[in-house]
């Protein structure tokens, strides 16, 4: 953080604001910024491809209908080392009020070697192959194997309500959400405590039982709600934000079944659920 800090403020205040919020275009009156607001983007703070991408190669061109002045240039940061990229994307990630898992330096050589170019991104491409987060929520229908009338509460996508599962966990219990259209998912992100200071905090939920995350999980995804796939991943559950990466597979509904067995004893929580589909996506 500190280092990345640094770097922040040495390099990309001066375009994107002290404040992250993006630095004001001289002698603008519209509230016109010389480069995006970076406070409170799902892209940003989702998969931590998007923003690798962005830092090692740069982008150019319109983003999200917009353009910036002098073409929009973000300008490539690659030839830095893995190391500073996992600093500064894990700075971004967690200041001005964001908060989102630390960028890793394997995670940056990763996406570099799977990435061999020299020519900055344009939105359009990145949005094509990336995981981006689905913005529909409101089109979501969820529902659960216990307390499946407060299941809407866990994918509001705000992060101020919540669903609890108001008994212990024990294998078999399930949340499931249900989209409006078939999209290819890459990623699922399922929150315990969302919306930082906003949150609930941890501690007694509504029953007699603690509520937290999931124990352990399997996933399995269908297209009609009726026939469901083999397991498409299994884990361990995290606190506070279960990452889920699959192998990005066609889903009209995703289901995650709790597997574990916590101990001590505590009911299942849910914030808010985060979808990421790659391909066709609008951002
Ligand atoms: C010279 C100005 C400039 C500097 C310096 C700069 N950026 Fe940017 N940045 C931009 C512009 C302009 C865009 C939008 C590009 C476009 O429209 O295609 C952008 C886009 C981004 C995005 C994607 C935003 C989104 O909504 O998808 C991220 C993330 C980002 N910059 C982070 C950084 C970080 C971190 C630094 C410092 C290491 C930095 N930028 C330095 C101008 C700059």
């Amino acid at each position: 953080m500190l280092r990345g800090e640094g770097t922040y403020k040495e390099l990309c205040a001066a375009c994107h604001g002290r404040d992250g919020k993006g630095a004001p275009m001289g002698g603008a009156t519209d509230g016109s910024t010389l480069a995006p607001n970076l406070v409170g983007v799902p892209r940003i703070l989702g998969n931590a491809d998007y923003i690798t991408k962005v830092l090692l190669y740069g982008m150019t061109g319109e983003l999200d209908g917009k353009n910036f002045p002098g073409g929009g240039v973000m300008v490539p940061m690659g030839t830095n080392t893995d190391d500073w990229i996992a600093d500064i994307a894990s700075y971004v990630r967690n200041s001005f009020g964001n908060s989102a898992p630390f960028v890793t330096t394997e995670r940056v050589t990763a996406v570099r070697k799977a990435n061999p170019r020299t020519s900055m991104w344009s939105f359009a491409e990145l949005v094509s192959t990336t995981p981006m987060p689905l913005l529909n929520q409101v089109e979501w229908k969820a529902t659960a194997s216990h307390n499946p009338d407060a299941a809407a509460s866990g994918i509001n996508g705000e992060g101020t309500t919540r669903w609890e599962s108001a008994v212990a966990q024990e294998p078999g219990m399930w949340f499931q959400i249900e989209l409006p259209q078939p999209v290819n998912v890459a990623e699922i992100l399922v929150d315990t405590l969302a919306g930082g200071r906003g949150g609930f905090g941890f501690g007694r939920g509504r029953g007699t039982l603690p509520a937290g995350p999931l124990s352990a999980y399997r996933v399995q995804v269908s297209m009609d709600g009726t026939t469901w796939s083999e397991p498409v991943a299994e884990g361990q559950g995290q606190n506070p934000t279960t990452t889920i990466t699959l192998k990005p597979v066609q889903a009209r509904f995703v289901r995650i079944t709790q597997t574990g067995t916590p101990q001590p004893a505590s009911a299942w929580a849910i914030q808010r659920v985060r979808i990421f589909a790659i391909g066709g996506v609008k951002p």
